[in-house]
């Protein structure tokens, strides 16, 4: 598709966005294009430390196997950061503790400098603005793009709240805005389970947008992507790095290429090497656990 059309189709879904909101009885917006952040009022997240996210001596167990073993990391806020490693070196695993899907046994987890994660359950992490992307798409399949992206809306809402949810001007906008960005204004009212494997992908990155997380974990993103959707999605994440921090697992190293500033290489629960994609590249130690020869 031309970047003309996508303009034309982001165009007529932000045309059918004030339409709608119009008929919800809202007030425009004035006509501007709502950023991301305009929209959630969640925790504010202290970063004056230069650190969205700080893992110190992370350790986990499972039945006496040392999954995470003194894992310490950090990120630093607006940071794209890719994660490398062989299979089982422990990536997924830093991901569920850092969700709160599991407990380490010991260490330090915090989300800026005042937030400790430790302290959370897995949906008030998901609050506080750490989105989680599964490898597997998990759209609604029976239901529309446009259905799709209004549902993460609600996500966070209780029941009554969700029952007489309208998209207000604002977030019409913000949803016109994100479809143009995983480039899916053309496919509004498309069902889910009719896209592509790729697209699939995108709608669930746009469906955790639609939450403004703050930090996005991403894990194995392009796995099972065309060539031309994998550019796509590199091209998607180069445009949210800085607007969002992002942490990105994967195996394909052309992708990395494309996006990496710093990589860190995982081996064994802790961090074996870190630095630019060709500086762990040459790095005997990675090559030698997982680059081969
Ligand atoms: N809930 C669990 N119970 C028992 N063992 C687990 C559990 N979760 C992970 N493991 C083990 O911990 C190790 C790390 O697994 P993890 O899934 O984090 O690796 P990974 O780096 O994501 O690998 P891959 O690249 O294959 O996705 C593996 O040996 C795995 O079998
Ligand atoms: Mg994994």
């Amino acid at each position: 598709m031309t970047p003309d059309l996508l303009e034309q189709g982001a165009k007529r879904v932000e045309e059918r966005m004030k339409a709608l909101a119009a008929q919800a009885g809202q007030t425009a917006s004035g006509g501007r294009t709502a950023g991301y952040s305009r929209m959630k009022q969640g925790d504010e997240v202290d970063t004056t430390h230069g650190r969205i996210l700080y893992l110190e001596n992370v350790n986990v167990s499972f039945d006496g196997f040392k999954a995470i073993n003194n894992l310490s990391l950090d990120i630093a806020p607006g940071e794209l950061r890719c994660i490398i490693g062989p299979n089982g070196a422990g990536k997924t695993t830093m991901m569920d503790i850092i969700t709160g899907k599991t407990r380490p046994d010991s260490g330090t987890v915090f989300f800026g400098s005042t937030i400790d994660l430790l302290r959370y359950k897995e949906p008030e992490i998901a609050q506080l603005g750490i989105g989680r992307k599964f490898q597997k798409p998990t759209v609604f399949e029976q239901l529309s793009v446009f259905e799709n992206l209004e549902l993460a809306l609600k996500t966070n809402k209780g029941v009554k709240a969700s029952m007489f949810f309208k998209v207000d001007s604002a977030q019409g906008d913000r949803l016109a805005d994100i479809l143009h960005t995983i480039h899916l204004s053309d496919s509004l009212n498309r069902q889910a389970g009719n896209l592509s494997h790729g697209q699939k992908q995108w709608l669930e990155i746009g469906m955790l947008l639609m939450q403004d997380p703050k930090l996005l974990l991403l894990d194995e993103p392009v796995a099972g992507m065309t060539d031309e959707e994998t550019e796509r999605t590199a091209e998607l994440f180069l445009t949210l790095k800085g607007k969002h921090s992002l942490m990105v697992v994967e195996h394909d190293m052309s992708f990395i290429n494309t996006i990496s500033d710093i990589v860190t290489v995982l081996c064994d629960g802790s961090v074996l090497a870190q630095g630019t994609l060709a500086q762990v590249q040459a790095d005997e130690r990675v090559i030698e656990v997982y680059l081969g020869r």
